[in-house]
């Protein structure tokens, strides 16, 4: 980055006489001021509060011309850090001093993508240009105003009573799991979920299944805490029950992502889901169910979850706001069977808490105030938008080197390696190239001959976005 030298707002100052509207003269000046070098990657430029004062104009007008710059890629805003020119801007100064002369608005050439703190492919992260960042402001000077007095002292240390009332609303209406806020747990992450099972329910050492392929993260989490996992292969039924009877009958717990297997995307079958639970009821056996995205799918109906079907009270239900919101709040939560309720509430209070209470406040308003079902509602069909642009851009992709495995949900797509190069060299070859793409073997936890590149979306604004990250994978893989 080079620095922080600010734009001299002198050079800014717009004119009046002109006929282009003054929010379309500075977003000019800016585009001018990049292409001509007189500003670089990773300059800050002045806020949008002293701009205005500045020069004399509205904030609304000087917002009006950042947000543009922001949307296009030109600017990046980095919160309390400021707002910057793209840091991925290097090549652009020639592309847009083409640009300058075709007068804006209506749909701009973007040279590269812009800046979401997500790289092409990156997995996990939504999309985070469609998150409703002015809601959720206002939403932030409200809950401050209203925050009781109560939650500002020390929280409750299994979270913040409304959101727990408004986690059992939601899950009932959208899960069909019948459940009360005192069965919920808000925890730091899904990891904090999966530490407060380990710390209530099993022992260091205790056998768990975990599907494979599987979410490599939790998994190396388990390792790490002490137990041990063993692996079930997954089908296109998902996890193979009889398989895991068969290898690990005495197993203590199951670790399982029925909705979209995580990676492949299958869903458990029916008939498999009362086989697992039968055997977690037969075995006392606790069955952990990661429901990290059931929010998005694109065929048919979302399946209910496993624990609507859960009648011997078995299963732990874990769901995360890192998908639906974003990563960055640190929230999940857990739902315990009625029966444990009273356990976990003792062993919360002799665990870390799950952090401030003031992003609990805040979540809990975001859904009580209905914003949470909108932003769902959006995100769906946008998600299956851009899908689309990554599907269609592989299947433009020559040579027959890739299968697109078809998947009803999720925010991340499974290719599979129809060549016999291997997965794990091409993704650190791709990754080498700012391309986030895993290998599906890093995933697995037995060897198989089955290589698949494991591809995010959500962070792809358009279809040329996809393309272009497509043609830098085709070289990759070109390269072999
Ligand atoms: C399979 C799976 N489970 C759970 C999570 C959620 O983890 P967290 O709540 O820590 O963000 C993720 C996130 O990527 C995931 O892929």
């Amino acid at each position: 980055m080079s620095g922080t030298s600010r734009a001299d707002p002198l050079h800014l100052k717009p004119n009046r006489e002109q006929d282009a509207p003054i929010y379309l003269q500075l977003y000019r000046r800016y585009q001018e001021a990049i292409a001509s070098g007189r500003l670089r990657p990773g300059d800050r430029v002045p806020s949008v509060r002293s701009l205005a004062s500045e020069l004399g104009l509205a904030r609304g007008t000087v917002e009006v011309a950042y947000q543009m710059l922001v949307g296009e890629g030109y600017f990046v805003a980095r919160g309390a850090a400021g707002t910057v020119v793209s840091p991925r801007l290097g090549n652009l100064a020639d592309a847009s001093r083409a640009k300058t002369s075709t007068p804006p608005p209506g749909p701009s050439p973007r040279p590269q993508a812009p800046d979401h703190g997500a790289q092409p492919f990156q997995l996990g992260v939504p999309a985070l240009d469609a998150f409703p960042r002015k809601t959720w402001t206002r939403l932030a000077g409200h809950t401050l105003r209203t925050l009781e007095t109560v939650a500002m002292s020390y929280p409750d240390p299994a979270g913040y009573g409304p959101l727990r009332r408004a986690i059992a609303a939601y899950l009932g209406i959208a899960r069909g799991i019948a459940c009360t806020a005192e069965q919920v747990f808000v925890t730091a992450g899904y990891r904090g979920a999966l530490e407060l099972v380990r710390r209530t329910l099993l022992r260091t050492g205790d056998l768990g299944w975990y599907e494979d392929p599987g979410y490599i993260f939790a998994r190396q989490f388990l390792e790490r805490a002490g137990m041990r996992l063993a692996p079930v292969p997954v089908d296109e039924e998902g996890l193979n029950v009889r398989l895991g009877r068969q290898r690990a009958a005495e197993a203590r717990f199951a670790v399982v992502t029925p909705t979209h297997q995580s990676p492949t995307g299958v869903a458990l079958s029916l008939p498999r889901r009362l086989e697992l639970l039968e055997w977690a009821r037969h075995r006392r056996a606790w069955i952990v169910e990661d429901d990290y995205d059931s929010e998005f799918r694109y065929q048919g109906r979302p399946l209910p979850a496993l624990k609507s079907l859960d009648r011997n009270e078995r299963v732990l239900y874990t769901g995360t706001f890192s998908k639906v919101l974003f990563p960055g709040l640190r929230l999940a939560y857990l739902v315990v069977p009625a029966s444990q309720a009273g356990k976990f509430r003792d062993m919360v209070n002799h665990l870390p808490d799950p952090g401030s209470a003031l992003p609990q406040a805040m979540v809990a308003d975001f859904m009580e105030q209905g914003h949470f079902t909108r932003h769902l509602r959006r995100m769906r069909p946008l998600y299956a938008t851009r899908r689309g642009y990554l599907a269609d851009a592989l299947a433009r992709m020559p040579g027959g080197r890739l299968h697109v495995q078809p998947q009803a949900g999720g925010i991340h797509i499974l290719a599979r390696l129809l060549t016999r190069q291997g997965d794990k060299r091409l993704a650190l070859a791709a990754q080498a190239d700012g391309l986030a793409v895993q290998a599906l073997s890093d995933w697995r936890m037995r060897k198989s001959s089955q290589g698949g590149l494991l591809m995010g979306f959500a962070n792809f604004v358009t279809a040329e976005d996809a393309a272009a990250a497509v043609r830098r994978l085709e070289a990759v893989l070109e390269r072999g």
